[in-house]
């Protein structure tokens, strides 16, 4: 038998090891020391929003149900029958009190409770129901994104997200009332490769303009603008790494705006539904946070282990396996704007991102890619080296370098070498709002 694997020499501070996207031992272990250990993303509060609404979700690759209960709360409750283990869940969402097993029938209330035992004469005396609830998961709710968690020690949610927040803010703040909403469906796709792929790829600022050469130059010719510029080496932008794992590409104007963010990636709109818009911001925040707002929040985020927010999006990285994922990308709309606003979103959101979309599925085929090349045997490291000679500690105390940088790669596999190896954590002790450093 070959010995265990040691998860600490996998991972070096600028080069990982390829067994960590190809090895079933190392996938078994995230699941149990990532998965299990900290808090997961599973979906935002919209998609069950009343009574009896559910949504069947994952925890790492334990399978459960999101629900909302009659007097408003959300559970995570794991989808397992405690009678002989089927999953008691079958439907992506749907709405009901109830969960009823197939197999024998036993009925569980949206809380978790057994309140349905069929002939329960065969039970003896001593057979008490109320020990047969679900089991489930610790719930965290952060601006209407929910988390769970099967770790009673995990750090509060707050803690966990640590300097994440302050980005998670500015993106539920580009609406008037403080709130997005994720009810325009979910976008599902796979592939052939490790969920960490996935990941690195959602703030990687060296790829686009290679991967996604042939949709820039589309966009370039419709904007009369070079987008590319934007991840050239002449680049003003940056990546981040917000400690925890968190870590973002900040692709926000080196000053602050009051016009709406018409990027690519956010839709065109009229001035007419901008200026509306810029004056419900105004209303509601004031004009120096209306400014932070619009100026800062073009980035793309990672909360590690498997949320990214970015465009208009949440996604959801669902490990399957060591060499198959999932992922699950729900566009949101903005609560209180012209409708206008919210449908360029969609549309321009839809162009890259969507199935037939320009940009989003050539990133899923370097995965595939990938894949593929890690099964050479000669070559065991993978290169995450870039920036790190350039990189600084910021006076807000996260690490900055340009946006083509692998700055937010390294963040990600310091906390993973922390979780699955029980190495000190490296959290910056102090961090003042990100804004200051961009003026
Ligand atoms: S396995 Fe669920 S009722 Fe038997
Ligand atoms: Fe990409």
């Amino acid at each position: 038998m070959a010995p265990p694997l040691n998860f600490e020499g996998l991972v070096q501070n600028e080069r990982v090891h390829r067994k960590i996207y190809t090895d079933s031992e190392v996938f078994e272990a995230e699941m149990e020391r990532i998965f299990e250990r900290t808090w997961v993303f599973v979906g935002h509060e919209s998609e069950v929003a009343a009574a009896g609404d559910y949504k069947t979700v994952t925890i790492g690759a334990q399978p459960a149900i999101m629900t909302r209960d009659e007097d408003g709360g959300v559970h995570v409750l794991m989808n397992r029958c405690m009678h002989r283990g089927s999953t008691i869940c079958q439907e992506q969402r749907g709405n009901s009190s109830y969960f009823r097993c197939w197999y024998h029938g036993w009925t569980y209330s949206n809380r978790g409770q057994l309140v349905g035992l069929p002939y329960a004469g065969g039970y003896g005396k001593t057979f008490d129901r109320s020990k047969f609830s679900l089991k489930r998961a610790r719930v965290g709710i952060y601006r209407g994104l929910v988390f769970a968690s099967l770790s009673p020690d995990a750090p509060d949610l707050a803690d966990h997200l640590g300097h994440a927040k302050y980005y998670i803010d500015l993106f539920m703040d580009l609406s008037p009332e403080g709130e997005v909403e994720a009810r325009c469906g979910t976008h599902k796709y796979g592939y052939d490769g490790n969920w960490k792929f996935q990941m690195e790829n959602g703030v990687d600022g060296y790829h686009p303009n290679f991967v996604h050469q042939s949709f820039f130059e589309v966009q370039g010719k419709k904007l009369g603008r070079k987008v590319m510029k934007l991840f050239t080496e002449a680049s003003a932008y940056q990546s981040r790494d917000l400690g925890n794992g968190h870590s973002i590409l900040d692709m926000a104007p080196r000053r602050k705006s009051h016009r709406p963010v018409n990027n690519i990636l956010r839709g065109s709109t009229s001035k007419e539904s901008n200026d509306q818009y810029v004056d419900s911001l105004v209303r509601r925040y004031g004009e120096e946070r209306t400014s932070e707002i619009l100026g800062a929040s073009n980035v793309n985020l990672a909360v590690f282990p498997n949320l990214l927010i970015i465009g208009i999006q949440f996604r959801n990285v669902i490990p399957i396996s060591v060499s198959r994922t999932d992922v699950f990308l729900t566009p949101t709309t903005l609560k209180g704007v012209p409708e206008e606003i919210n449908v360029a979103r969609l549309r321009a959101h839809e162009a890259f991102y969507g199935s037939a979309g320009g940009g989003a599925p050539d990133d899923v085929e370097m995965f595939n890619r990938c894949t593929a090349g890690l099964r050479v045997k000669d070559a065991e490291w993978l290169e995450l080296s870039r920036g790190v000679e350039r990189e600084h500690t910021a006076d807000d105390g996260s690490i900055v370098a340009h946006i083509t940088d692998e700055v937010p790669q390294r963040a990600f596999y310091r906390k993973w070498r922390t979780l699955m190896c029980g190495a000190a954590a490296t959290v910056a002790a102090s961090y003042p709002r990100p804004v200051a450093a961009l003026d």
